[in-house]
């Protein structure tokens, strides 16, 4: 077993002081992403002195040479010397993940890290001693209303439901494909927001109806932004905790349950229960935490995400299964994928 962080780091606190300075690497990505660091560079012929992109990105030049060195030193960008000038360029990872417009764009995600999840983070410490959402003391909003504060505006709207659309853009697969989910004909992904599940669906079980139910507002904007011409699948609107959900032979339900109070989420899943016949199911896409609370740590901090954000919290296997089984589900299967985020199948 791996030496314990706090016997390793007593002569020396390496990691410790990188975990101080985590916010600043962050930081650097973002800067450099609003920036349009990354697409000037992915374009570009060749290597491009700090003088250079600042002047093509209307930046301060001494300003970008600190930036470009920082994304050198945490190997995002390259860096050679010619002549006693600095030329950096993109590498793979920079091009496929962090330039806006590639197939695996991490674009979105980024922006909304920064300009709405690192405000509210900044408000972690009355989060924790308060135990509710910050959207009153960030945006405004009153903490029970927590999708008004994330649609508070048409840009705001548009960034979140980016964010929303690029994690599928690398787990949309294995979350799909984590149990076999052919037997299921007609599919109904819950929030389904931007569709970008829902596609992986429809991919996945061709011979499967797949509908997106979400807001009608969402559902105007996803049609309008983020349907593809060639998307087989279709859109309901209404709201899942107001209205009858349309019925289903499998609800699927991604980053929904881990948004709300435990109580929510149990009237969410027992109307669930009620419009599906025996042999209908629900699948859970959400990370998961290990019930030995030593991680995953991107799923710890999801979890803090939920409490600065939102009225829920990241949960282990064993409360999805109780919740499910409270719910009248059984059978409750749980698959983890090894990337962000699993998946749990129960039936009816
Ligand atoms: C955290 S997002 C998850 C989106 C998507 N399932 C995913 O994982 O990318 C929650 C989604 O649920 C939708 N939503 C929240 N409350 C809803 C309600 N009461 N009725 C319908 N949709 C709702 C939101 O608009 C949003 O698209």
């Amino acid at each position: 077993m791996a030496e314990h962080l706090s016997q390793s780091e007593l002569d020396y606190p390496f990691k410790l002081l990188e975990y101080l300075n985590g916010f600043r690497i962050s930081k650097v990505i973002f800067a450099a992403c609003e920036l349009g660091v990354f697409e000037l560079l992915m374009k570009s012929p060749g290597a491009l002195s700090a003088q250079h992109v600042a002047q093509a990105l209307d930046a301060n030049a001494d300003g970008m040479e600190r930036l470009l060195d920082a994304l050198v030193g945490i190997e995002i960008l390259e860096v050679e010397t010619a002549d006693g000038t600095a030329l950096y360029s993109s590498t793979d990872v920079a091009n496929m993940y962090l330039a806006r417009g590639g197939v695996k764009s991490l674009h979105d995600m980024v922006i909304y890290q920064s300009q709405t999840i690192y405000p509210l983070w900044n408000n972690m410490t009355d989060a924790v001693r308060e135990g509710k959402n910050q959207n009153h003391k960030t945006f405004g909003i009153p903490p029970e209303e927590v999708f008004e504060a994330i649609y508070r505006s048409e840009e705001e709207t548009l960034k979140f439901m980016g964010l929303m659309n690029s994690s599928w853009i690398l787990d949309g697969q294995d979350v799909v494909t984590a149990f076999n989910l052919s037997g299921f004909q007609k599919i109904m992904d819950l929030g389904g927001c931007t569709g970008a599940l829902a596609r992986e669906l429809a991919k996945a079980y061709p011979s499967s109806s797949v509908t997106v139910f979400d807001f009608l507002e969402i559902v105007e904007i996803a049609r309008k932004h983020f349907l593809q011409e060639n998307d087989t699948f279709t859109f309901e609107s209404g709201d899942f905790f107001l209205g009858e959900v349309p019925p289903a032979d499998l609800y699927v339900l991604a980053r929904i349950v881990h948004d709300w109070s435990e109580e929510k989420c149990l009237r969410l899943l027992k109307k669930l229960y009620h419009a599906c016949k025996p042999g209908g199911g629900v699948l859970l896409v959400e990370a998961m935490l290990l019930e030995n609370r030593r991680g995953p740590i991107m799923t710890q901090l999801f979890s803090l995400n939920m409490l600065v954000q939102m009225e829920g919290r990241e949960r282990p296997p064993s409360q999805y299964t109780m919740i499910l089984n409270q719910s009248g589900f059984t059978n409750v299967q749980v698959c983890r994928t090894g990337k962000s985020y699993d998946a749990i199948l129960a039936v009816k």
